[in-house]
Parts: structure tokens; C-alpha cells; sequence
């Protein structure tokens, strides 16, 4: 049996294609590489000493996507990464980002009952809670407003899924709600390498750290948080990776059902603590100034992670120096060679 990884060439598909292939499953990945590189699926075979088929093919293209299932009949599950995930970029493109996120979303879910394939776990976004009284995200919480086209598709197709199981419960899903990941796999093959300008805190960090950018701007100092700067629940990578196995193996061992989980370590940390931890940990410079808020930016927010502990089994186990460690050892073994 095996695993169809969509977006498995992305940053949080490849470091989930390494732990499920660790872990003896068999999988197949398919990846437009829109956002990411060919080089990635190399990575992830030298990483596990494991072999794979991967398919460059569109979700959104149907017929492609359907001869991946003719010839990998042994497909029982799919964990869907793929989509597109730049928040501003999505304000300023939002057909493009509803067609991607939504259509490609939909054609995949066709194919799959086409093929009797009613296994999926879901990458959505703490993004679905919107603004809240309380910062700490408890999975029983409404979803709230989005504020952007991104989190609208997220949580458009959250309810999609939740339609698609009230109309047929033979199919069994897991959403999980990710965090802020950052942090990279240990040996410095794999890791977040956005092209561009990145929007994220830790890629940018990582571009001043190696001196591509001359400093960090600092999103607001004057926030209610014990520092002034915001605070957010980051998660190392290969944590949440294993959360997806966590939430496979619960999948595996139920007939069918409709799961949603918050994958986050349940403690927030100020953008200031990440800047002074990573160069603390790493012994580099880091300049930065702090500038205005950044529109939209909530002060704090974190994970209530009890659920997916009590059911999965499943704690985030790293902190926060081995994700500052390992973020900027993908830098140093990727482009400082
Ligand atoms: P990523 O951009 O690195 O990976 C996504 C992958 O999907 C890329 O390799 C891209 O080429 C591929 N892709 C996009 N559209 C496609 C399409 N139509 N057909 C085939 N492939 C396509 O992003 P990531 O950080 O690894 O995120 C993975 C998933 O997790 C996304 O759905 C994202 O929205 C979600 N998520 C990410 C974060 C985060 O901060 N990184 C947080 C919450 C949720
Ligand atoms: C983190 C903190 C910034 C850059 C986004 C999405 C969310 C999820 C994760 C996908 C904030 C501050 C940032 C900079 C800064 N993705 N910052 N200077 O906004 O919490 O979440 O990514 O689902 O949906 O919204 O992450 O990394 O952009 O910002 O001061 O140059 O770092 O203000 O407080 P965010 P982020």
C-alpha cells in the first residue's frame, strides 16, 4: 500500500516524505514544482537511502492526475501538502490562489473517490481561527473571519471536507491546523529556501544571518507581550512532519471518521526571543530595526496541542534553539559550501 504525497517537494512534504519513508512506508509524490526545486526529490532519496516515483504533474490537471492513480493502484491514502501559501501574495492574486488552492483541491478529491481512495489528511492553517477572544486555539473554537484570500481557501476547503464526509462517511479525514513552522532537517539537505524576498520570519532571519539582506525589520515593538514584539507558537518542522504519521496511524486504525487536530508545541515566543536565540545559538549577527506593525499582524497566538496528544500520541519534542540550530545548518550546508 502506499502513500499519494501531494506537494512532497515543498517544505513540509519533503521533511514528511523523509520521516514516512524512515518509517518503511512506500510512497509516490506528485509536485507541479511551482514552488519548489526538482533537486529536493534527490535530497530526500540520498536522506533515506529510499527510491520513489514522482510525478511533475498539476493538480489541477485532472488526466495526469488520474494515470497516477491507473498506474500506482496501490494508492490507500493521500496526504494533500500542495497549494499556494504567500498571505499577501494571495490578497494581490486571489483568482489565482482560489483556482490553485480550491480547484486543484477539488480535482484531487474527484480523482480519489473515482479511484474508491477515501483516506486524507489536510494541511490547514491556525490562519482558520481568525481573530479570537482567546489567543490560545482550542480545535472546539468556530472558525473565525480570514483575513486573507489563503485563509479563506483553507477554510473553504475544511468545510468542504466536513460536506464531503456528512454526504458519505466512508471516507476518513483528518484536518490538521499547522502552526508556525520553521527549523530544518538535521542534515542540512532539506530545509525553507523561499525565492524572492521571503515574508516569513525565519527565512528572513536566515537571509540577514548570511548577509543576502543587511537587516531585519522588526513588525511592531509596542504590542501587550512581555518584550513588545509579537508572539507566535513556532513548531520544528521534522515535529510536525511526525505528526503527520500520528495522524495516519489514527486514520489506519479507525473505520472512518472526521479528525481535526492543532499541531503546535502550545508555547509562544516573541519575535524578539527568536532573534536573540538564534544568534545567541548560532554565535552570528542578526541586525535589525524595529518599523511599524504589519497590517493584519494579532499581537499573539498559540496552540492548545492537549487534543492531538491524548489522541494521536503525539508532543512536539524539539525547542526552540534546535530550530534556530537547524534552520541556519540548512543555510550553511546548502550555500555556504
Ligand atoms: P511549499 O510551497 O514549500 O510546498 C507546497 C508545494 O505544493 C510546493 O512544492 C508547490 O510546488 C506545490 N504545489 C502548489 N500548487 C500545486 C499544484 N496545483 N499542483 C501540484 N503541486 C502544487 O509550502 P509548505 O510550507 O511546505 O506548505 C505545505 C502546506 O501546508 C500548504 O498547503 C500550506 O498552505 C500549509 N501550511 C503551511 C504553513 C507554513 O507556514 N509553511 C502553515 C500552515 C499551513
Ligand atoms: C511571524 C512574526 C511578524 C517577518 C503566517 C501565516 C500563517 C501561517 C504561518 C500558513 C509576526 C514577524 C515577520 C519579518 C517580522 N502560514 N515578522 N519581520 O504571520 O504568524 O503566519 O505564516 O498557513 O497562516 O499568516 O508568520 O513568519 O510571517 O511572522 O517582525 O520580516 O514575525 O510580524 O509577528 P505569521 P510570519
Amino acid at each position: 500500500m502506499s502513500i499519494l504525497v501531494t506537494g512532497g517537494a515543498g517544505y513540509i512534504g519533503s521533511h514528511t516524505a523523509v520521516e514516512l519513508l524512515n518509517a518503511g512506508e512506500e510512497i509516490v509524490i506528485v509536485d507541479n514544482l511551482i514552488n519548489s526545486q526538482i533537486e529536493t526529490i534527490d535530497k530526500i532519496k540520498q536522506i533515506t537511502g529510499k527510491d520513489f516515483k514522482f510525478y511533475q504533474v498539476d493538480l489541477l490537471d485532472g488526466e495526469n492526475l488520474q494515470k497516477i492513480f491507473e498506474e500506482n493502484s496501490d494508492i490507500e491514502s493521500v496526504i494533500h501538502f500542495a497549494g499556494l501559501k504567500a498571505v499577501g501574495e494571495s490578497v494581490e492574486k486571489p483568482l489565482e490562489y482560489y483556482k490553485n488552492n480550491l480547484i486543484g483541491t477539488i480535482t484531487l478529491l474527484e480523482t480519489m473517490r473515482k479511484y474508491n481512495c477515501k483516506k486524507i489528511i489536510f494541511s490547514s492553517s491556525a490562519t482558520v481561527y481568525g481573530e479570537q477572544v482567546s489567543v490560545k486555539y482550542v480545535e472546539t473554537m468556530k472558525r473565525g473571519e480570514t483575513t486573507s484570500t489563503y485563509g479563506t481557501t483553507k477554510a473553504i476547503i475544511e468545510k468542504m471536507l466536513e460536506d464531503i464526509y456528512f454526504a458519505d462517511n466512508s471516507w476518513n479525514i483528518s484536518i490538521l491546523r499547522y502552526f508556525n513552522p520553521i527549523g530544518a532537517h538535521d542534515s542540512g539537505l532539506i530545509g525553507e529556501d523561499p525565492k524572492g524576498i521571503p515574508n516569513n520570519l525565519m527565512p528572513f532571519i536566515m537571509k540577514v544571518a548570511n548577509k543576502e539582506i543587511d537587516h531585519l525589520n522588526i513588525f511592531g515593538n509596542d504590542y501587550d507581550t512581555k518584550d513588545g514584539t509579537a508572539a507566535r507558537d513556532y513548531i520544528h518542522v521534522v515535529d510536525l512532519a511526525k505528526g503527520h504519521l500520528k495522524a495516519l496511524e489514527k486514520l489506519n486504525s479507525e473505520k472512518n471518521g472526521l479528525y481535526v487536530y492543532n499541531l503546535g508545541t502550545g508555547t509562544p515566543y516573541t519575535v524578539q526571543e527568536i532573534v536573540d536565540t538564534f544568534k545567541k545559538t548560532n554565535n552570528i549577527e542578526v541586525p535589525y530595526e524595529y518599523t511599524e506593525r504589519r497590517a493584519g499582524d494579532l499581537p499573539i497566538f498559540y496552540a492548545d496541542p492537549t487534543k492531538a496528544r491524548n489522541e494521536l500520541g503525539w508532543v512536539a519534542e524539539k525547542n526552540i534553539e534546535d530550530m534556530c540550530k537547524d534552520s541556519w545548518n540548512f543555510v550553511k550546508t546548502t550555500k555556504q559550501k
